[in-house]
């Protein structure tokens, strides 16, 4: 199955990092912090350093998260990007301000309904995710522009830009995991690239190995145009005319009219409650916030916590929550530019407690039996997400993604970058699976200029109108129910972050109808207890990449970086 397949590509470079070869010695990296004032926590030590150092050159959370998500691009190429797209879900320090960017990759104007299907209908393999077609227009670096226009306290745009210059320039040190990536991927990197591409050694039978120099010169060029000429160092001129003479050169069809067309939108937050705290996340075209929120309203009225953390009981309701949630995302969510997506009854509670009415608590509902709710009447394989509160209490929770492992695995010949994958995440045809298994339809289909459906549930939590928490993962759709457990963890659970953050996880999402468990989730009990209620149980060996804050009872600040992938690190003072 598809969603499998992509998994254990996406939990390689996480196993690899495991085997016996001695890590990388030259970064230290901190899975756990206390910290008084401010926290950054990314998926790679160089990149929590960058915004770390911005924090205490007296730069506040955005201009630490436009320096980290530049530098993301240049030492985490599987992910970090600015041939991609994401979403910034932001609150100020005194509460005042709470606002979602999006800079969701767009449908190139040229692409249509059906352009991943062959004569006789049928969705083509692999060309929606490998290869020119498969970018969408990259929204990245309009993100970073527009959150500095809003938000920098440092008003020095050059000064945030300059350190992933720097580390492209230079060179930087690769990591054991990066290290397998990159070899993991090399066929692929030779397959769909027209020029020669740095991820791949000009002698191809030679391989990287750890702590090997990567210098990315092209990519240091692109982002000296972006650090001298704002966003339209990428959206105009030579990087607009790289892209679309790579589009030609490949078959892609992203013009420099596509580029200059780009724009990331200011969107109204989703705002919702859970037992007394108060949640801030992703509205469409990301699915996460409103799926977040159902997931906690169905499971509020039930005390799951004192049956125990992952009992049959606890995984059994989640998993029937998660059941119904996902059927309305088929159904239900796209971007809600081009399609009305009824977001208010989506999230509203009656609605919510009436889905989850038929809920039985000795017994799987069989996903074939549940479709996407009906409303009567109109309503009025990578990415990575960092978190970051500086010291006046402003919190930046991003998630962004080239969408699978190196996206569409084509590097703009010139310029350096990766391009994503993520048209990928539209759903080519309907009731088709994409990358992890989520089928959807008309909400979702494919319309020039719109952004495909997201799960990425970038999310801030407060409490009594004070931060509390900040949170998001990667891991497609298994990034819903990560967010929705770590909160559970936490709010119900009274775990710390860390605890939180690292605790094992499992997942479901309607279909294909099983229920994933994390390799060492549950113990056989418990498993032999839900599958006799009825669920196919599939274990998994990985599900989410979490980095996360919070505020804990004496003021201090947590910082968490997950322990599954072994580069990421949170850092603090
Ligand atoms: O936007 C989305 O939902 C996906 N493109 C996210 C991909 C992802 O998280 C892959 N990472 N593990």
């Amino acid at each position: 199955m598809r969603l499998n397949h992509y998994l254990f590509a996406l939990l390689f470079l996480t196993l690899a990092a495991c085997k016996q070869k001695p890590a990388f010695s030259g970064y230290s990296i901190q899975k756990s912090i206390v910290a008084d004032s401010a926290i950054v926590s990314t998926a790679h030590p160089l990149a929590s350093e960058v915004g770390l150092q911005v924090l205490k050159d007296g730069g506040n959370a955005i201009d630490a998260a436009v320096a980290v998500q530049l530098a993301l691009a240049v030492v985490y190429p599987v992910a970090g990007n600015i041939g991609g797209g994401g979403f910034l879900v932001y609150r100020s320090g005194d509460g005042q301000d709470v606002a979602a960017l999006d800079f969701r990759e767009k449908a190139p104007a040229k692409a249509h309904r059906d352009m991943y299907l062959d004569a006789e209908g049928n969705v083509i393999e692999g060309k929606s995710i490998e290869g020119h077609l498969a970018a969408g227009v990259p929204g990245s670096v309009e993100g970073c522009w527009q959150m500095y226009q809003k938000y920098s306290q440092l008003k020095d745009w050059k000064r945030l830009v300059q350190p992933a210059i720097d580390l492209a320039e230079k060179g930087f040190r690769i990591t054991e995991s990066e290290a397998n990536g990159l070899n993991e991927y090399k066929r692929g990197f030779i397959k769909n690239n027209t020029k020669a591409c740095v991820f791949v050694k000009k002698d191809t039978s030679e391989i990287w190995k750890t702590g090997e120099l990567l210098v990315q010169t092209e990519l240091a060029e692109t982002l000296k145009r972006i650090r001298d000429q704002g966003r339209d160092g990428f959206y105009r001129g030579k990087t607009a005319d790289l892209v679309a003479a790579e589009m030609q050169r490949g078959g892609g069809w992203i013009t420099a009219q596509d580029m200059t067309d780009y724009h990331a939108v200011w969107r109204k937050p989703m705002l919702g409650k859970y037992r007394g705290y108060d949640l801030i996340s992703m509205p469409p075209p990301s699915s996460g916030g409103i799926a977040l929120f159902q997931l906690l309203g169905m499971v509020e009225h039930h005390s799951f916590a004192k049956s125990g953390f992952h009992s049959p009981a606890h995984i059994h309701l989640f998993t029937e929550a998660e059941r119904r949630v996902y059927a309305d995302r088929a159904k239900h969510l796209g971007d809600a530019d081009f399609y009305s997506v009824p977001v208010a009854s989506l999230v509203d509670s009656q609605y919510i407690q009436q889905r989850f009415a038929n809920f039985d608590p000795n017994k799987a509902t069989p996903s074939s039996g549940i479709e996407g709710g009906e409303f009567t009447g109109k309503e009025s394989k990578q990415t990575t997400h960092y978190s970051i509160v500086d010291a006046e209490g402003n919190a930046v929770a991003i998630t962004t993604t080239l969408n699978a492992g190196y996206g569409a695995l084509t590097v703009v010949g010139g310029a350096g970058f990766l391009l994503n994958n993520e048209m990928d995440d539209f759903s080519a045809k309907p009731g088709v699976p994409n990358l992890y298994g989520a089928i959807g339809g008309d909400a979702n289909a494919i319309v020039p200029g719109k952004r495909p459906l997201s799960s990425m549930t970038p999310t801030i939590v407060t409490k009594d109108g004070k931060l509390f928490m900040v949170v998001g993962t990667p891991g497609g759709t298994t990034i819903i129910t990560s967010v929705f457990q770590v909160i559970t963890n936490v709010i119900d659970f009274d775990m710390d972050m860390t605890a939180a953050t690292h605790a094992k996880r499992f997942h479901s999402q309607w279909l294909p109808d099983e229920l994933y468990l994390e390799k060492g989730a549950t113990n056989e009990a418990t498993r032999k207890k839900l599958q006799s209620m009825g669920h196919k149980v599939v274990e998994w060996s990985g599900i989410g990449q979490v980095e996360s804050i919070l505020v804990r009872k004496d003021g201090k600040l947590e910082g968490a970086a997950d322990i599954r992938a072994k580069d990421d690190a949170v850092m603090g003072y």
